[in-house]
């Protein structure tokens, strides 16, 4: 069985976040080492903050700015829920802006209409990968007053970007599904060094991430990157049929960060010394080979399917997921799992964000009940493989979509 994914750390990598959580030692330390690396590598003149998600340090950032209650942030129409959780948790309420089905860039006369004058920041969302292109967002930021943070949680890859510099505040995660990722961790990257500093004090008031939690979460995705070899993943998706547990709910709980146990309670930490030197090392040994290698493995299995997908126009795509559209989802998900290939609705807990006014035409949150996340193959015969399972699926090549 070919799993939907792999974590995207090596058993070097591994050894060493193990050693660190053995090793313990001064966390501002190790925070303030890997945030000078991030503010080297990036090279853009804006200041880093590393923290213990990009959710964490969301929070910190609301929390620090201190909006007058009701004000409003205008967000990307398709994120994750918990940042919308977070943003309401701050007394402030999210206006939710269409995004181009086949760019995933912000639709300029949505964004327009959203606004109002308690409108104070834009959150925009790079998705599935990509990077939208962010100028026009940018002058209307500016325009308008509001902060603009971008949330490229989705989209560091290792090859130098460290977010628009022209943003105010930009949000890189390290999370366990993410690509070279340190289990954890995120980078923000700050226009204004006040801002970062007030961000990095209100920061350094929150508890400490526990060591032992840190060497558990080491120790549960070694696991599950021994589970997700090829073989082994297809004991584990036969151990589950034959036990009558759903794999794909399984899978998708033990991937996230913060699963189970209230959200901010687990969000409101500072990273351990470990983790920020897992994040650091992250940071500096990424190759940059792998990513470019992946996108272009993603390129050519997409342009082989006869499957329409988000983003088709989209730059930069990094095909981190490798999302397409269906009309059933569910008989795709099921034909592929027959043919040793394990797709899912779920892969990024991606959602469309509620709001007054409805989708635009050609709005992403359309066609998000019709996404199907692919397993990004690794090796040239999977990728094959994939595709031919994919047209054996929908009946000889005719496009569903
Ligand atoms: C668009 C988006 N924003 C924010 C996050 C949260 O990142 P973190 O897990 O670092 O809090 C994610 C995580 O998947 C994401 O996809």
């Amino acid at each position: 069985m070919v799993p939907r994914q792999r974590p995207d750390i090596g058993w070097l990598d591994l050894a060493c976040a193990a050693a660190y959580t053995l090793r313990g030692g001064d966390s501002a330390r190790a925070q303030a080492q890997a945030e000078a690396a991030a503010d080297e590598l990036a090279g853009d003149g804006r200041h880093a903050l590393v923290s213990l998600s990009v959710r964490s340090g969301f929070d910190r950032l609301l929390a620090t700015l201190a909006l007058p209650p009701g004000s409003e942030v205008l967000v990307s129409a398709v994120t994750i829920r918990d940042m919308v959780a977070v943003i309401e948790h701050h007394g402030l309420r999210a206006v939710p802006v269409d995004l181009d089905a086949e760019t995933l860039a912000l639709d300029e006369t949505a964004l327009a209409a959203a606004l109002t004058p308690r409108s104070r920041m834009l959150l925009v969302a790079h998705l599935f990968g990509s990077r939208m292109p962010l100028q026009a967002a940018l002058a209307f930021a500016r325009r308008h007053g509001l902060l603009l943070v971008e949330d490229g949680a989705q989209a560091y890859t290792g090859d130098g970007w460290f977010g628009e510099p022209g943003c105010d505040v930009s949000l890189l995660s390290f999370g366990p599904i993410k690509t070279a990722t340190a289990l954890g961790g995120a980078v923000l990257r700050f226009a204004d060094p006040r801002l970062c500093g007030r961000v990095r004090a209100a920061q350094a008031l929150q508890p400490l991430q526990a060591g032992t939690a840190f060497a558990r979460r080491v120790g549960k995705y070694a696991l599950l990157k021994a589970l997700t070899g090829r073989v082994a993943y297809g004991l584990v998706c036969g151990a589950c049929r034959v036990l009558g547990i759903d794999h794909d709910g399984l899978i998708n709980r033990s991937v996230r960060s913060f699963a189970g146990g209230e959200l901010f309670q687990r969000v409101r930490q500072r990273p351990c010394a470990a983790q920020s030197r897992l994040l650091l090392r992250r940071l500096r040994g990424y190759p940059r080979a792998r990513a470019a290698l992946r996108a272009q493995r993603g390129e050519r299995l997409l342009a082989a399917l006869p499957l329409a997908r988000p983003g088709r126009a989209a730059t930069g795509a990094s095909h981190w997921v490798l999302p397409v559209l269906s009309p059933d989802p569910a008989r795709l998900i099921a034909g592929l799992y027959a043919r040793g290939f394990d797709a899912t609705c779920g892969a990024s807990s991606l959602y469309a964000v509620p709001g007054a006014v409805p989708a635009g035409a050609g709005d992403l949150r359309r066609v998000m009940a019709a996404v199907v996340y692919l397993p990004a193959p690794e090796r040239e015969g999977d990728l094959q493989g994939l595709a031919l399972a994919v047209r054996a699926t929908l009946g000889d090549g005719a496009s569903l979509v």
